[in-house]
């Protein structure tokens, strides 16, 4: 694994930003793995400069994102398509139909996660994969417990989880109690893995997912698995990584 501790958030996002740029200059037609949440907003903000600034161009660019809350139309302000529309895809000049993620308001839930399965598959795979960390050690939406489960599925938000999106929210009621996520087999299959990490109440999490044992209670730590991954982090974030 490769560890780039930077100063602040500014300077993740920058550096992470530095990764994806050259994954999209190097191969034009990437496809890649994208996360919401906090933590990559920084980076967003440097990729949409620099298309901004001509530097890097998104239009052969393809994305599959890593989740999407059930029952949330796309439209909806805190749906992640929404986030993604904000963020990135209507400012980098993106193939609108180049960009997927999970339908929130899919009638056929099973079939749903069948068809987004299929997408990945027909990309042939995921060149980079961007992944942030929940608390409680999820990535995308796959929540601690007794297996890692290998395909897109409806999961159970934890309370943790629950409590730490609310701040989207105007209350903890109005978090969607379940959510799409893509699997951990597209991510263990992505060729490069990045991510992100910030602040000091991540230390802990990040600690127990890169130093501790491999196990599906922390679903982050099947990354040390992974062949090359790249783990960029301000100093807070990876204060406690022994
Ligand atoms: C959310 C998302 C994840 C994200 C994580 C961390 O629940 N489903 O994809 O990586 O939690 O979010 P943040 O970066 O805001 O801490």
């Amino acid at each position: 694994m490769k560890i780039h501790k930077t100063a602040d958030y500014e300077t993740m996002g920058r550096k992470a930003a530095d990764i994806v740029a050259a994954q999209i200059t190097l191969k034009p037609d990437s496809v890649l793995g994208l996360a919401t949440g906090s933590t990559p907003l920084g980076l967003y903000a440097r990729l949409v400069e620099r298309h901004k600034a001509g530097e890097l161009d998104f239009a052969r660019v393809r994305t599959v994102n890593l989740d999407e809350y059930e029952g949330l139309a796309a439209a909806h302000p805190q749906s992640y398509r929404f986030y993604m529309e904000q963020n990135l895809f209507s400012k980098t000049g993106i193939c609108p139909g180049n960009t997927h993620l999970p339908d929130g308001l899919a009638a056929d839930p099973a079939a749903e996660c069948a068809r987004y399965d299929a997408v990945i598959r027909g990309f042939g795979g995921i060149d980079l994969q961007l992944l942030g960390i929940g608390h409680d050690g999820h990535i995308g939406f796959n929540e601690p417990g007794g297996h890692f489960e290998n395909d897109t599925h409806v999961a159970v938000l934890t309370p943790e989880t629950i409590d730490a999106n609310k701040r989207f929210f105007t209350s903890a009621a109005e978090v969607p109690r379940r959510a799409y996520t893509m699997g951990i087999r597209p991510i263990m299959l992505a060729g490069r893995v990045l991510v992100v990490v910030s602040g000091v109440d991540k230390a802990d999490i990040v600690r127990r997912a890169f130093s501790g044992p491999v196990t599906p209670a922390v679903p982050a730590s099947i990354l040390q698995m992974h062949r090359d991954v790249t783990l960029v982090g301000d100093e807070a974030a990876l204060g406690k990584l022994l």
